[in-house]
């Protein structure tokens, strides 16, 4: 792979973002490994290097008369909220005799995003209690204090994209120079995190953009070349971060093919559909995790409301045992429509559009 070491941790950070994970593990023992593989955040090569990145801000910053900055952006499920949290969660906050040590302060942007309520959030972070008291001004010269008592040394803000008015489609020009005003008077690094379309904020705000110089791109697993060995190594520290044993091998090639077509590559499917399957065993009594669980969990957990009667025995399900045969005879359909067409109208020749289709089938 790429040399890189990968490990799994588990952190304090428990975040329910299912409605099978609100179940309480004391009530429910049957359960109490479920809540074991809510914890553990699987540190993959590509999270690990964005995490160096912000780190490297970190100590870069320290001294400089202007911070280096970094905008992470992903689309939804990628992981950037999980990047933000395990970063934290490896600079917690310490009590001293000295007062309060912040390394790292987070906050999520609020909605709507102003001023006073990024104050407030801020403040709340540094665990201020009377974070939502005072004028704008009175909080945000609080703030200025409190970052420089705390001994903050890097601010993490995530959805970004609350920066822009979701009603008009506009940037907020007003917080994004409060932003640039809070990182010239701290001279503290500041890493945001979004979807993409916050580049617009920074598109809109020359010198906000230019202390944003360094900006990485949280990308779904890809299941071309030369992505797929990542997106494989990803699949194996998954199983291995179950807590229960697996009778499939979820990175062979052929089970990875039906994780990419079921996820799109993206890091919340997949975590998803690996942990409905434990929450399936779990409830059969069973010890092991079952391609039959897989297919079960992602017609329960992934597909759209309306869609759900499609059981896990519907061939259109990817990790049904016919849904690859199926696959193949659609693509098929479809190369032999357009190469019957003249090569005028496809505008390819019969051989063209026969590689397209069979590219088409191999990327999924
Ligand atoms: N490294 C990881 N290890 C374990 N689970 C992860 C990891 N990264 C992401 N997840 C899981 O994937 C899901 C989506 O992750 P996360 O919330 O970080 O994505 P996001 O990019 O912030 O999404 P959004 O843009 O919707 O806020 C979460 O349930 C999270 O627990
Ligand atoms: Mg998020």
């Amino acid at each position: 792979m790429d040399g890189e070491s990968v490990q799994m941790t588990t952190t304090q950070n428990d975040r329910h973002d299912d409605g099978a994970a609100s179940f309480d593990p004391v009530l429910n023992p049957k359960f109490e490994k479920y809540g074991e593989a809510n914890k553990v955040v699987i540190e993959y090569p590509r999270m690990m290097r964005a995490l160096k990145k912000v780190e490297d801000c970190r100590q870069m910053s320290k001294g400089a008369r202007e911070p280096e900055c970094m905008l992470i952006i992903g689309q939804p499920g990628v992981g950037k909220t999980t990047i933000k949290d395990h970063y934290l969660s490896q600079h917690p906050r310490q009590e001293t005799k000295a007062g309060t040590h912040v390394p790292v302060l987070a906050a999520t942007i609020p909605v709507p995003a102003k001023m006073s309520t990024m104050a407030t959030a801020l403040l709340a972070g540094l665990g201020d209690p009377l974070a939502a008291h005072g004028a704008l001004d009175a909080k945000t010269l609080r703030l200025y204090k409190l970052v420089k008592d705390c001994g903050v040394e890097l601010i993490i803000l995530d959805e970004f994209q609350h920066f822009i008015d979701r009603d008009n489609d506009r940037v907020l020009r007003s917080v994004a120079d409060w932003l640039k005003n809070l990182i010239t008077e701290t001279k503290k690094p500041v890493v945001l995190t979004g979807l993409p379309c916050c580049r617009k904020v920074l598109e809109a705000n020359e010198q906000l953009r230019r202390r944003f110089s360094c900006q990485l791109n949280v990308n779904a697993f890809s299941w071309r070349a030369p992505g797929r060995p990542e997106f494989r190594k990803f699949l194996a520290l998954l199983q291995r971060s179950l807590p229960l044993e697996s009778a499939i091998d979820f990175s062979d090639e052929e089970m990875a093919k039906r994780f990419y077509h079921a996820s799109h590559g993206r890091v919340g499917a997949l975590t998803k559909i690996a942990k409905g399957a434990v929450f399936i065993a779990l409830e059969k009594g069973e010890k092991r995790i079952s391609q039959e669980m897989l297919a079960q969990s992602f017609a329960d957990r992934l597909l759209p409301q309306e869609d759900r009667g499609r059981r896990k025995d519907d061939p259109d399900n990817p990790f049904h045992a016919g849904w690859e045969h199926v696959q193949k005879q659609a693509f098929a359909a479809i190369a032999s429509k357009h190469a019957s067409k003249p090569k005028a109208a496809s505008g390819r020749s019969k051989k063209q559009v026969r590689q397209a289709a069979a590219e088409v089938f191999r990327a999924g």
